[in-house]
C-alpha cells in the first residue's frame, strides 16, 4: 500500500480535494452530497484554527489519496456531563486510489489520533448500510455495530436509505492495541 502521511490541508491541496469530493462514486455514499468548492476551501483552511475539527489529508508518495474527518463532539446525557469527550470519524478515498488499503489505514489512523492523541472516550462512525467497502473498513478497524436505523437517511437520488452506526470506546482501543 505504501506509507500514508496524515497532515493538515494547505491551499495547495484544495484543488485536488475539490476534484474528487463531488465525484458521483463518492456522493453515492455521502449524506452531504454536493459541496460548493468555495465552502470546501473555507472549511478545510479553517481546520488548523479549530478546537474541534481535526480533519486531515492523506498523502502517499507525494500525492493526496484521501481525506479523513475527525470531529470532537459532546456525548449525550443529562446536564452536567463532561463535554468534548467523543469523536466522529469519516473518510473519502480518491476514486483512483480505492481498493489499496487506504481507507483501512485512514480509519486506523483516525482512531489512533482520537484515542492516543486527543484522549477521547468514545468514537463513532456512520455509513449507508449498502456501503459494503466502508462497513468493511469500520469492522476491520475493530469498531462495533451499535445501530441499524431503517430508512433513516435521505439521499436525493436514492430516497430513504438504511444507516448503520459503529462505535469504539477507549478501553476497547487499548485492549485491541495490546
Ligand atoms: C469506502 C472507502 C473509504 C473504502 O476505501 P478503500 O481504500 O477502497 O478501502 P480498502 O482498500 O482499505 O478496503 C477495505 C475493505 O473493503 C473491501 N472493499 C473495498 N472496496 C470494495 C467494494 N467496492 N466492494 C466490496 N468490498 C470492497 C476491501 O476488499 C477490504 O476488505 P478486505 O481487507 O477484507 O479485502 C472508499 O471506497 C470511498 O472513499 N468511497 C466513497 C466515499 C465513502 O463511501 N466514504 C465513506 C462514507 S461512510
Amino acid at each position: 500500500m505504501g506509507t500514508l502521511l496524515f497532515r493538515e490541508a494547505t491551499e495547495a491541496d484544495i484543488e485536488v480535494l475539490q476534484s474528487f469530493r463531488n465525484d458521483p462514486d463518492v456522493n453515492r455514499f455521502m449524506v452531504r452530497t454536493y459541496v460548493d468548492p468555495d465552502d470546501l476551501r473555507r472549511e478545510w483552511l479553517a481546520v488548523p484554527d479549530s478546537a474541534t475539527d481535526y480533519s486531515c489529508v492523506v498523502e502517499r508518495d507525494g500525492q493526496v489519496v484521501a481525506m479523513g474527518f475527525l470531529d470532537i463532539v459532546d456525548g449525550s446525557g443529562q446536564p452536567g456531563h463532561p463535554t468534548g469527550t467523543d469523536g466522529v470519524i469519516g473518510y473519502i478515498v480518491h476514486p483512483e486510489a480505492t481498493g489499496q488499503g487506504v481507507g483501512s489505514g485512514t480509519a486506523r489512523a483516525l482512531l489512533q489520533a482520537g484515542f492516543d492523541g486527543l484522549g477521547l472516550r468514545r468514537v463513532t462512525a456512520g455509513a449507508n448500510l449498502d456501503n459494503v467497502a466502508s462497513v468493511r473498513v469500520l469492522e476491520q478497524a475493530g469498531m462495533r455495530r451499535e445501530r441499524h436505523a431503517v430508512k433513516a437517511l435521505w439521499h436525493r437520488e436514492l430516497g430513504w436509505l438504511d444507516e448503520v452506526e459503529y462505535a469504539m470506546l477507549d478501553d476497547e482501543w487499548l485492549a485491541r492495541a495490546l
